[in-house]
């Protein structure tokens, strides 16, 4: 296959952009179908809703910097793996490794790297499941593989990332210990609430269907 752009060839900031955002768009379009057809065929909305964003430049060159590389488009390219990215909620911790098996059993989707932050947790406390995904985008003289990265949570794992994320941003990442216990203390509540609202879930699904068959 002919690929049209060695990573080299990138000549500006906003071909990185278009790059990164056409794939944006290709699995905006994915995550959209599967949707859809699980709500035809379950009579159920898997997904929440959807978020993207492309990265600023100020934000890539700060994690450059952190990382010890120099800032230049070829080690953006090469080294941030989230350039571009999606974050999917969800209602329950059953719809998120549905919806990553979904994703990843594509053809033209491959998958880089997975990190499990719901069976394992950071010790900030936050879950989520996150993949780096690589997808072909095609573009007028040829294909450019394109990275992605895909944060899946429940709304309730939303809420404390965004809540912490604030808090860290405030104090610089140096918020007060009894200020990150608490943090931690709510992603535990956090986790007992989706496993609550899961059981309920299931005990009302099977109520549903004992009622469908006529018991
Ligand atoms: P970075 O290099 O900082 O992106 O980390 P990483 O490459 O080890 O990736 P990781 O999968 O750990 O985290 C990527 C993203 O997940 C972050 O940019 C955040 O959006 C989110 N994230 C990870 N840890 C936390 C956390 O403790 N709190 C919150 N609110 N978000 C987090
Ligand atoms: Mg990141």
């Amino acid at each position: 296959m002919n690929l049209k752009l060695s990573d080299g060839d990138i000549r500006s900031w906003e071909e990185v952009q278009l790059r990164y955002n056409s794939a944006l768009k290709q699995m905006n379009t994915k995550i959209e179908i599967l949707n859809d057809e699980f709500k035809e065929i379950h009579r159920y909305n898997p997904i929440e809703h959807v978020k993207s964003r492309i990265k600023t430049p100020e934000s890539i060159v700060k994690k450059l910097r952190r990382d010890g590389y120099e800032s230049t488009l070829e080690n953006m390219v090469n080294y941030v793996n989230d350039i571009a990215g999606i974050r999917i909620i969800c209602s329950f911790t059953s719809d998120i490794y549905r919806i990553a098996d979904m994703l990843a059993s594509q053809q033209d989707i491959q998958v880089l790297t997975v990190k499990d932050y719901m069976m394992n947790p950071k010790k900030s406390g936050y879950r989520s499941y996150h993949m780096i995904v690589q997808i072909p985008v095609y573009f007028s003289d040829g294909l450019d593989e394109v990275k992605v990265e895909v944060q899946i949570r429940t709304v309730a794992m939303d809420f404390w990332a965004s809540l912490e994320h604030k808090i860290q941003y405030k104090f610089e990442g140096q918020a007060p210990a009894h200020i990150n216990a608490e943090l931690f203390e709510c992603a535990r509540m956090v986790a007992e609430l989706d496993a609550k609202m899961l059981s309920l879930n299931d005990e009302i699904l099977e109520f549903s269907g004992l009622e469908e068959r006529g018991a």
